[in-house]
């Protein structure tokens, strides 16, 4: 099954909270149902975006300017559109990304201060006008996800990244980052309470994706 223009859809929310789970299920769920689902994560995926990741999650680029920062995450989203994205929505099909622009407006924009007018030309400038049709941010308490995403460390033997190694306080900010998105434009981005069973979670994911089938 497919969609004129396609369908574009994202995933948010602080480390730990469970999107790339939640991003899986509703992806096994959309390819069950017969729909075409390309998957994209931001920044990394293609190739050359998987170079611009390693830069900016070292650990040793502790150095980097705020700015910097910035213009690598839409560098690695400017050839994600050109390789994966758009081609994909041309094709009709349904595209999911693990992250997007909305990162960048509670990360760069809000938690590091950059503000999101800056974060917006930016976007333009690399962008255009591509924005995902709805997107999904789950929404767990700032303690749970952060043990979790620790926890997560620590077993796979990750290191952890440059951004994950920021303090509480910033991942804080970047929450509320994300609840000002959510005020700016109620009818594309919506909160999932996170608490709770996979399945359970999975299943207010699909009461906001489901309505956009029928479209
Ligand atoms: P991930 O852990 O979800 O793969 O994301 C990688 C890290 O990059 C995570 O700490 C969030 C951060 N990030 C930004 O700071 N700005 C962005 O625009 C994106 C896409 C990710």
């Amino acid at each position: 099954m497919s969609f004129a223009g396609g369908l574009f859809l994202t995933f948010e929310g602080i480390e730990g909270c469970g999107k790339t789970t939640q991003m899986r299920l509703l992806v096994e769920r959309l390819r069950g149902l017969g729909y075409r689902v390309t998957e994209n994560q931001e920044p990394g995926t293609t190739a050359i975006g998987k170079q611009i990741r390693r830069v900016l999650l070292d650990p040793e680029n502790s150095e980097m300017a705020p700015v910097a920062e910035l213009l690598l995450m839409f560098a690695s989203r400017a050839q994600a559109a050109a390789e994966i994205i758009r081609p994909a929505l041309a094709r009709g099909e349904i595209v999911v990304s693990d992250r997007f622009t909305d990162s960048t407006l509670a990360y760069q924009g809000y938690a590091r201060g950059l503000g999101f007018d800056l974060v917006r030309t930016a976007h333009r400038l690399a962008l255009d006008e591509l924005q995902p049709q709805r997107t999904i941010a789950i929404d767990l308490d700032l303690e749970t996800a952060l043990r979790r995403a620790h926890r997560r460390n620590a077993a796979t033997s990750d290191e952890e990244s440059r951004i994950d190694r920021q303090s509480f306080d910033f991942h804080a900010r970047v929450l509320e980052g994300y609840r000002r998105v959510a005020e700016l434009e109620p009818e594309r981005f919506r909160f999932v309470d996170g608490s709770g069973s996979e399945q359970e979670i999975a299943g207010r994911v699909w009461a906001e994706i489901e309505p956009l089938l029928r479209k």
